[in-house]
């Protein structure tokens, strides 16, 4: 087993062999959680606290799925109506928090950096759960789990990444992962939703559906970010979705059996058609969730013993 890391604050820095002992593992909590009992105690004993600085449901439901399936105490905080508000810093609330000795931090937040920032200051496990638009690794570790299991292979396939990527934590966390297990990887959109320097990225950028989705294995589409958007960077939607929104007739272009991505939450007729999106002969977005529960099992598992390996010289209690 590969995976040391004390932290999983993105996937930039993991190697391809991390990932591949973070996806094995949640194979097999895969399995677990379509069983009657889905219980083990890898984190007995052990406080998971989930700070979301960001409203979410899936994301948030699922890391507290995750952790009461694997035994943890799971402590939600409600963020929005915090002491944030009251002016206190993140800093002051991560060390108020560090005080009470939690084992596993689960955070969100609107503004890029910020839970790197948060990781240095407490003691225990830190998981991104999205920030700002840097990363939101077990995003991307869940959509790698959802494409090996539909492809049978993680290599050597054509990926397009449609719609907001300029705004996309997850666009970003995909691009490094998939780039790393050799993928292709394609962006397409339009040139305002597009990252400045993405020439250096490593990927080929298309303005056309017609032409980005040819040929591809994989058509990942992405939600317009209005939240982190401050002017206009679509004429308006009606004209976005007969450019760039995913129907039927567009994926004609792709290949035969392509599979059809969304992280959720989705705009039925924003970025994709709902009857599309409910298409269970080309839509994984439910196998999506349901990875997602299993890639946060296995995540806050590793960290975990890796957690108790780096405590063990002062931690024998007698
Ligand atoms: C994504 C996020 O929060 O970055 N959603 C999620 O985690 N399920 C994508 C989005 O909000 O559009």
């Amino acid at each position: 087993m590969t995976f040391r890391a004390k932290h999983l604050l993105g996937i930039e820095h993991l190697s391809s062999e991390d990932i591949k002992t973070l996806l094995d593992l949640a194979a097999h909590y895969v399995d677990l959680n379509r069983r009657d009992i889905k219980h083990n105690d890898a984190l007995a004993g052990l406080t998971q606290v989930n700070m979301f600085f960001e409203n979410s449901t899936r994301t948030q439901a699922s890391f507290e799925l995750a952790g009461k399936r694997l035994g943890a105490d799971v402590m939600n905080m409600a963020m929005q109506a915090s002491s944030i508000k009251k002016g206190e810093t993140l800093i002051d609330t991560a060390l108020t928090l560090n005080a009470m000795h939690p084992d596993l931090l689960v955070v969100r937040h609107p503004q890029s950096g910020a839970v790197n920032l948060l990781a240095e200051k407490v003691n225990c496990a830190v998981l991104n759960a999205g920030d700002g638009r840097h990363e939101h690794p077990t995003q991307a570790l869940l959509d790698a789990l959802t494409i090996q299991r539909a492809k049978g292979r993680l290599h050597r396939l054509s990926i397009a990444i449609c719609g907001d990527i300029a705004h996309s934590r997850v666009a970003r966390s995909n691009i490094f992962l998939l780039g790393k297990m050799e993928n292709r990887v394609r962006l397409v959109g339009p040139p305002t939703l597009m990252p400045a320097g993405v020439a250096d990225w490593g990927v080929e950028v298309y303005g056309d559906m017609a032409e980005g989705l040819r040929d591809v294995d994989v058509v990942m589409m992405l939600r317009l970010q209005r939240e982190r958007m401050d002017g206009a960077f679509i004429p308006s939607e009606r004209e976005y979705y007969h450019r760039f929104g995913l129907d039927a007739a567009k994926l004609k272009v792709a290949k035969d059996d392509a599979i059809v991505m969304h992280p959720g939450p989705m705009n039925r007729g924003v970025e994709i058609d709902g009857t599309l999106a409910d298409d269970i002969n080309r839509s994984v977005i439910q196998e999506q969730v349901e990875m997602g529960v299993a890639v946060r099992m296995a995540a806050m598992d590793l960290l975990a013993r890796n957690l108790r390996t780096s405590r063990q010289p002062e931690g024998v209690l007698v």
